[in-house]
Order: structure tokens, then sequence, then C-alpha cells
């Protein structure tokens, strides 16, 4: 392993990168240039350690022994939870549910939240820029209670459309369920005019918001949104963790989404009494390493700030954005105004994930395909595209070093 010289770094970021320990290899020869933040982020240093001190100290099982290990799991586990609640400024830790991730959690409400009443003539909005975890719980909820599932449309540039959104939100709504950031464009919607607009109507709102949370302060109680959804290891975290964000008196009334252990105060043949929030939705061992590791995540970007980290990003982007228009037979896939973290585009007509393969030869890491966002894919015109994603510790460095490759890849199919 060698270690890789930033020359320009942007804000703090150098020194950012130092943390995370993955950044610091050779991949084909090459210092690695890690741009797939969006499929999943590298773990700094302290979430790696989080994660061995708990399973070399502290591991046992959670909530269920009287020994100082079960005490002392119990303490980790939960004092992740608190860390959470703070980070999204939920109003009670007991709104956080802890799932395997987005999907999970999209699942979750579907199930437990729509389903018991949801009815024919019932409608659920989604728009068309949705990662595939927010749109086929929703189609698999409507084939089970014949509700209908409606599409918001989107624009050139990857935007949604306020007024037809608003046209949309009429009384058969139950459920309006869109990306805070889209995963495959970029494109960060203007989801607290959206909310406003349903809250009038007294429609609920999920936000899907794993491509959010790694990059902007997201505060739950001025988004005023009724669930929001996240993955772990998409904010620097494990894999196998995720957080369902659910307003308390909207969880309280849902049912338990899985039956089991842990979920659950007293069982009989003759019935059972669930637990409270928010162990009612936890049934099982849970991913307890997972989520010690998440909460050191956490804790790292609290160090450094949210703010500082969406203005740094903000500010790559646009570099980003910069230097890539500038390449021959490039076509950006995701124009929107307002953005963050991620660019789609074409290089002339090579096929993405040989421009993806191209660019891994020279230690270059981006995502090519249809990024679970087939429709957009689709509305696009293309099979898939190839994407670039940055995090916290990308810098001018990383771009330089994706252009350089690009234009390499470019020569060879000319
Ligand atoms: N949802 C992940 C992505 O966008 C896997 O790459």
């Amino acid at each position: 392993m060698t270690g890789r010289s930033a020359k320009k770094p942007t804000a703090d970021a150098s020194d950012w990168r130092g943390s995370f320990p993955a950044l610091h290899q050779e991949i084909n020869g090459h210092p690695l240039v890690y741009l797939d933040s969006a499929a999943s982020s590298q773990q700094p240093a302290a979430v790696i350690a989080a994660v061995q001190t708990y399973q070399e100290c502290s591991h046992a099982n959670v909530h269920r022994g009287v020994h100082t290990l079960s005490h002392r799991a119990t303490e980790a586990y939960e004092s992740a939870r608190d860390r959470i609640a703070d980070f999204i400024n939920a109003s009670n830790r007991t709104e956080i549910v802890f799932t395997s991730g987005t999907t999970d959690s999209i699942n979750l409400v579907a199930q437990s939240f729509c389903r018991p009443t949801l009815k024919p003539g019932d409608r659920i909005v989604i728009s068309h820029l949705e990662h595939h975890s927010n749109i086929v719980p929703w189609q698999m909820l409507c084939e089970q209670t014949g509700a209908e599932l409606v599409v918001a449309s989107i624009d050139e540039s990857g935007q949604v459309d306020v007024s037809e959104i608003t046209d949309l939100l009429d009384e058969r709504v139950k459920l309006f369920a869109l990306a805070h950031v889209s995963n495959a464009l970029g494109t960060v919607l203007p989801v607290k005019e959206i909310i406003g607009i349903a809250k009038t109507r007294g429609i609920p709102v999920l936000l899907d918001g794993a491509q959010a949370v790694p990059h902007l302060p997201v505060d739950v109680q001025d988004l005023d949104c009724d669930f929001y959804t996240f993955s772990g290891h998409k904010m620097f975290g494990p894999t196998g963790t995720g957080v369902l964000f659910g307003r308390e008196s909207l969880l309280e009334a849902m049912p338990p989404y899985q039956g089991g252990g842990d979920m659950i105060l007293e069982v009989s043949f003759e019935g059972t009494t669930y637990n409270d929030l928010p162990y009612k939705f936890e049934a099982g061992t849970p991913n307890i390493a997972g989520f010690v590791g998440l909460g050191a995540a956490v804790k790292y970007l609290q160090c450094i700030g949210m703010q500082r980290i969406c203005q740094h990003e903000k500010e790559l982007l646009e570099y980003m954005t910069m230097q890539l228009s500038e390449i021959q037979d490039i076509r950006l896939i995701g124009t929107a105004a307002n953005k963050a973290s991620v660019q789609s585009f074409m290089l002339a007509d090579i096929h993405p994930h040989d421009v993806g393969t191209i660019l891994d030869h020279q230690g270059v890491a981006i995502r090519t395909g249809h990024h679970c966002a087939m429709p957009v894919m689709e509305y696009f015109g293309i099979p898939g595209t190839a994407r670039a994603s940055l995090a916290l510790y990308n810098t001018r460095d990383d771009v330089d070093a994706l252009v350089a490759a690009l234009h390499a890849a470019h020569k060879i199919f000319s």
C-alpha cells in the first residue's frame, strides 16, 4: 500500500482523506481514486476501530442479559440510536428504528403504515427518478391492495415539476414517497416545498434520504416529513445497517412489520403484547456491531460538521462538472441547478461498462450501469451511464485523475 499525495486539496479534504485506510492503496499500479461513494462509501479508521473494540471487548446480545457484556452491548447499541436521533434532529429517540438499510425501511412503511388501510381507488405517488427501492415496494403494495401507483414526471435536467406534483396530490393519495437526492442524477429535490404542499392536504410524505444524509445537513423536524430513510454503508458506516425515522404518532399506530424476539412485552398462546417504540419494529437479534460502527460514523461526521462537508462537496461537484463538460463527445446526464455529489455521463458511443473497465485499469473506481434506476435510463433513452460520485474525502486531484483517464478512454476508442 502506498500513500497518495493531494497537491490541490479543497477545504480540509486532504486531512479527512487521511482517516480512510482503504483510500491509501494502489489499484492496477495506480493510486486508488475512489469515485463510487453513492454505491458504498469507505469507512474511516474510527469506525473500523469502534467495531473491532466492540467485537473484542463488549460483544453479547442486547436488551436481554443481566451480565456485564450484555449491558455493555446494550449501552453501545442504544447510544448509537441517541447519536443518530441527534444527528437528524428527531424529537425523540423512539422515532429512530434500526433496519438493515433504506430498502428495509421503505418496505416497513409500505407494509406496516400503508397496507392495513390501502384499498382500490387509493393512490401512492412517487417520482420518475426514484431508485428501485422506492419503486418496487410500492408496486408490490399496489398489487396486494388494488391501489394505484402514480409517477410524477421529470424534465431533461432531471428535476421534478412542483406544479405537476401539486395537481397530483389530491384526496386519493395516501402517501407521497420521494427521493431527497437522486442516486442516478444527483438532483436535490425541492422536498421542503413539496412537503409543505402535501401537509396542507393531509398527505404523509416519506423521503428516501440514502443519498442525502452523507452530503447535506438533514433536520427531520425542519423538513416536517413523516418518514425519512437512509443506509449506514453510504454514510461511512458498515453494510447491513439502516434507519427509519418515523413520526412518533404514526409509528405508535402502526402494527409490527415482523414478529419475533425482542419486539414483544409478553407472549402467550392466546396473544402477544408488543414492545414499546422503537423495539416493536426490531424483531430478532440486530446487527449490533454494525450499529456501533454507524454510531461512530455519525460521530465522525458531527466532528467535521455537515455544513463544511456540504460546502466542500458543492465546490468539488462544480469543479468536476466543469472539467467533465470540456471533454470531447461527453454527454452529461443530470444537469439540474441544485445537485449533490453525483455526475452521470456518456462518453461518445462507448458502452458505460467499457468506460468503467478502462478507468479501473488506471485506478479510478466509478459505477456504470442503470444504478438501480432503470426508469431514469429509459427516460433518457440509454441503457445506463458512467457515474462519478463524490464524498467528503475526494479532492480536485481525484477529479483530475478521472478526467485524464476519460481522455485516455476516448483515445482508445476513437
Ligand atoms: N443504490 C446504490 C447506487 O446508487 C447501489 O449505486
